[in-house]
């Protein structure tokens, strides 16, 4: 069967990550969490005292430290993947409350993107990928097949984080996480290289009051309708 790119782009914590790995194990897809990538950056930065107290990031710095960094994924027994920063497992760190608080400014960087925008396309060049992230269907993969735009209420999406969070024995507030939530979703859709976008071909979905059985079947139908046509 013909492989295809699948771009799933839409607001952090709006479930867009699960959804893309249960398709890409339907499919047998490689999936992509092009979000881990900047968190991984981001977790660089903070490492080298990129970052001040007050959250500003030393661009330049950060900039010419890039030749030096490699970001990979590496498939773990149970099928899961994990991030690697310079070969290091970092797939825990990237997903804690400093990386989540400054990943939004530093993946406004341009040559931040250029990078990794880069790496990304690298990834697809044989298709059978779903990728997910804010610029996939606009940036990264302007072709793909099927473009998928996800959306949920930023309070349905910070109840979701938050549970997260918890369950991994963070301790946190929902009024944190409600705020973090706002605070990204604003420098995401306003920053000057690639905002999060809705592609004119993508395809709406609000899975705000959706099971994930409901998400998943829905995508697979998209997918269905996309194959079919091929
Ligand atoms: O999906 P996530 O919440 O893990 O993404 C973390 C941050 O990375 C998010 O604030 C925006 C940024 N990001 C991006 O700028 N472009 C992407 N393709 C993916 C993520």
């Amino acid at each position: 069967m013909k492989k295809i790119i699948v771009a799933i782009d839409g607001f952090s914590s709006s479930g867009k990550s699960t959804m893309a790995r249960a398709l890409a194990s339907t499919l047998g897809y490689r999936y992509i969490d092009s979000g881990a990538m900047y968190r991984a950056v981001t977790l660089y930065a903070l490492e080298h005292n990129m970052i001040d107290g007050d959250g500003n990031v030393n661009a330049d710095k950060l900039t010419e430290a890039l030749p030096a960094i490699t970001v990979d994924f590496a498939v773990q027994p149970d099928g899961t993947q994990h991030t690697l920063l310079n070969g290091r497992d970092v797939e825990k760190e990237i997903r804690n409350m400093d990386v989540s608080s400054h990943v939004s400014d530093v993946s406004a960087i341009v040559p931040v993107r250029k990078k990794l925008v880069q790496l990304q396309q690298d990834m697809g060049k044989e298709k059978g990928i779903v990728m997910d992230g804010r610029d996939i269907g606009t940036t990264v993969f302007p072709d793909a097949e099927l473009k998928i735009y996800v959306n949920a209420s930023a309070e349905t999406r910070a109840e979701r984080r938050y549970n997260e969070l918890r369950a991994k024995g963070q301790d946190v507030s929902l009024e944190e996480v409600l705020e973090n939530v706002r605070h990204r979703d604003y420098i995401d859709t306003t920053r000057a290289e690639s905002p999060l976008r809705r592609a004119d071909d993508a395809i709406d979905i609000d899975n705000s009051d959706m099971t994930l059985e409901q998400q998943n079947d829905w995508l697979a139908g998209q997918v269905r309708k996309v194959i079919s046509k091929l």
